[in-house]
């Protein structure tokens, strides 16, 4: 209830204005988001690889209508992985393990447009795999809704040809995914597995959230016994733990753990310190509403900080 109350006010217009245009927003916002701008999530990034961990960077945007707008996103991608390399934070720590990458909505690069969308995004996005091969980073295709996986899945497929470096994302709470992984589990294939935070019908998602966790353990197994890259985003303590102990178990220690930028921050640099390479999903840009709003949806205890600091502050 509380989560479907904040997921409309995620899309009411008068509640973004109202929340952007707070006085305190910016010091809140600051916690879950790399900044408004490429300089800014390029600070962030120094801050999170000086203090040992990794990232990925997502440009967060609107849905994306029109082709300039798919345009604009791609330029956006572009001049982050220029200003990243004029940082020194790119060049690959060891193969598959690029200390700065970016991740990508292909929904964001024209994906959903009529009539050619898909290759719009598949041109776009060898463009901007082209660049980070460049500067020594790696790309992330971020999975959206069931809709667009099989669609998602074949640009990946096509972009591996030329960049096999490209990450995939999977999402546990789908039923086909412990499927997916067996296919993605080859040698070089760098797949991230999250939970899924989409609401998806009963006839393509698991519902209950234990299914989930049991659907992302199975999923896991297999990524463990396959030959590929396996990243295991997720904040889950008992899943953290059963990954730390099934890789450990197959003699596994080419893998990373990933996490969103703001949450649980002490865990990720105990992970680091333990000897782990852990990615902070670091997003930025001026669009930050929408994405703040869905991890406040995510828990409520969030929400209180939010509200907190609206009422000191404001
Ligand atoms: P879950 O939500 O069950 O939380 C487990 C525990 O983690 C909580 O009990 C709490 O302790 C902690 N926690 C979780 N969320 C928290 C929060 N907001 N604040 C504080 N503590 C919190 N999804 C997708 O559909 N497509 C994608 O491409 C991606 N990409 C992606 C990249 C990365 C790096 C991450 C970490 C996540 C994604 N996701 C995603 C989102 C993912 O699917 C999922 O919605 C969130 O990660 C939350 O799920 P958890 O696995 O953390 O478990």
């Amino acid at each position: 209830m509380l989560r479907s109350t904040i997921l409309a006010a995620a899309r009411n217009s008068r509640i973004e204005s109202l929340v952007t245009h707070a006085p305190v927003s910016r010091s809140v916002v600051r916690r879950f988001v790399g900044g408004p701008d490429t300089r800014s999530a390029v600070a962030a990034t120094k801050a999170l690889v000086d203090a040992g961990l990794h990232v990925t960077l997502d440009h967060l945007g609107e849905d994306t209508t029109d082709r300039a707008h798919a345009d604009a996103v791609a330029g956006a991608y572009l001049d982050l992985l220029g200003s990243l390399e004029a940082a020194h934070l790119t060049r690959l720590l060891k193969p598959l393990t690029a200390r700065a990458e970016v991740s990508i909505k292909l929904s964001a690069i024209g994906q959903a447009l009529p009539g050619d969308g898909e290759r719009i995004a598949l041109d776009h996005a060898r463009t901007i795999c082209t660049e980070a091969r460049r500067v020594g980073a790696t790309v992330t295709l971020d999975m959206e809704d069931h809709t667009t996986t099989d669609s998602t899945l074949g640009i990946l497929r096509e972009l591996r040809g030329d960049f096999p470096e490209t990450g995939a994302v999977l999402q546990a709470y789908l039923r086909r995914t412990e499927s997916d992984c067996r296919e993605l589990a080859y040698a070089g294939s760098r797949v991230r597995l999250c939970k899924g935070a989409y609401q998806e019908p009963a006839s393509v998602a698991f519902q209950k959230r234990a299914d989930v966790d049991r659907s992302y353990v199975r999923s896991m197994n297999v990524l463990l016994e396959g030959d590929g890259y396996p990243m295991f985003a997720t904040h889950d303590p008992t899943l953290i733990a059963i990954a730390t102990d099934r890789a450990a178990a197959h003699e596994v220690d080419a893998f990373e753990f990933q996490m969103l930028y703001g949450i649980r921050p002490d865990e990720q640099r105990r992970l680091a310190a333990a000897g782990h390479v852990v990615r902070v999903y670091v997003p930025y840009g001026a669009q930050w509403y929408g994405y703040l709003m869905r991890r406040l949806a995510e828990r409520p205890a969030n929400l209180t900080f939010f509200a907190r600091a609206l009422i000191t502050k404001g």
